[in-house]
């Protein structure tokens, strides 16, 4: 098998599903000691943020390794996705898929200012994207598809609409290759099999992934996604939704013995959002600079609520305790 083999083509050698390589696997699972968090809580890290070898890193880059494959096999020439005025999401598509030959056109809305969200729309603004700019997502999501059939048919593009954060069943791929990847790490005796896996829920697709990618390994490990937007249903119901679509999608491509995933599988718990989608929230804040003295650059909307969670809970999470950094700034 040569080296850029998935492990999810290792796991289901007949399974007809590419990926473009976007980033230096396996990322690193590390100890780590936080303020605020109990001395007594096992933490670990998995470093997501130094996935993807471009221009942005984290938890997009691996979505993106299955998504630009299958647009390549489609025979897509513009990706259209919707997001805030900060998304990394939307940076993630601009920035690689240009790389890869693709144009990118995002329909983005406000969403609570920050200087983190101001960086973001700066380097959106010269990414090359074409932006178009709504109210609210509500209008952004009734656009989307005008803008997709003016695309198709005054431009001649072939255009692949992805949901918010590129959490589709290719999407999603990418964090069951995670979590084969956290199971190979467990084996290889890197990090003893983690009791919880701690993941901020955006818009399901790191979550849903990393379940159904720990269910096909075998691992028993409890999954706690910290939902951090208010906009979408991100609830049990929804995330295993998401990975049984995801199942369904490796079984239509030749993968056999995928595991079904229950609702009653993965903990959504919405206490650390704060006021709403965006909103730094103190305790995040404090996650943000807790993390900034242990070397780790962080955000306050989904890394530091995340740890605001396990901070909250501390002792009364299973241990070790996994914490997924998905945070990649370059
Ligand atoms: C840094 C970061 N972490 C986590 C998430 C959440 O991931 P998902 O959208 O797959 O739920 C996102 C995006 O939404 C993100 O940008």
């Amino acid at each position: 098998m040569s080296e850029t083999t998935s492990l999810i083509q290792q796991a289901w050698p007949d399974v007809d599903l590419d990926r473009v390589v976007l980033g230096a696997a396996p990322t690193p699972v590390q100890r780590l000691v936080l303020d605020g968090v109990d001395a007594g809580v096992e933490l670990w890290v998995k470093r997501e943020d130094a996935y993807g070898d471009g221009a942005w890193g984290g938890n997009k880059v691996r979505k993106l390794e299955w998504i630009l494959a299958e647009a390549k096999r489609r025979g897509v020439t513009s990706l259209l996705t919707l997001g805030g005025i900060g998304t990394h999401w939307g940076l993630a598509c601009a920035r690689y898929g240009a790389e890869h030959g693709l144009r990118t056109t995002l329909a983005l809305v406000d969403q609570p200012i920050d200087d983190h969200v101001r960086q973001q729309w700066a380097l959106l603004q010269s990414s090359g994207a074409v932006i178009n700019r709504f109210v609210d997502m509500e209008t952004a999501r009734q656009s989307i598809k005008s803008i997709e059939e003016e695309m198709s048919s005054e431009q001649g593009e072939h255009v692949w609409s992805l949901p918010m954060g590129g959490s589709n069943e290719y999407g999603t791929l990418g964090y069951v290759e995670a979590a084969l990847e956290i199971a190979a790490q467990v084996e290889a005796g890197e990090m003893s099999a983690p009791g919880t896996v701690v993941v901020p829920v955006g818009s399901g697709g790191t979550v849903a992934g990393v379940l159904l990618g720990l269910a096909a390994a075998g691992l028993r490990t409890h999954v706690l996604g910290v939902v951090v937007n208010d906009g979408l249903d991100l609830s049990a119901e929804a995330v295993a939704a998401l990975a049984n679509r995801t199942a369904d999608l490796l079984r239509e491509r030749g993968a056999v013995d995928v595991p079904v995933i229950s609702p009653d599988d993965v903990e959504a718990r919405i206490d650390w959002l704060g006021a709403t989608y965006g909103d730094p929230t103190p305790a995040s804040v404090a996650m943000v600079e807790a993390a900034a003295r242990a070397g780790l650059e962080i955000e306050p909307v989904y890394t530091g609520k995340a740890l605001a969670a396990v901070a909250a809970l501390g002792t009364a999470l299973t241990g070790p305790v996994l914490w997924m950094n998905t945070h990649g700034p370059r």
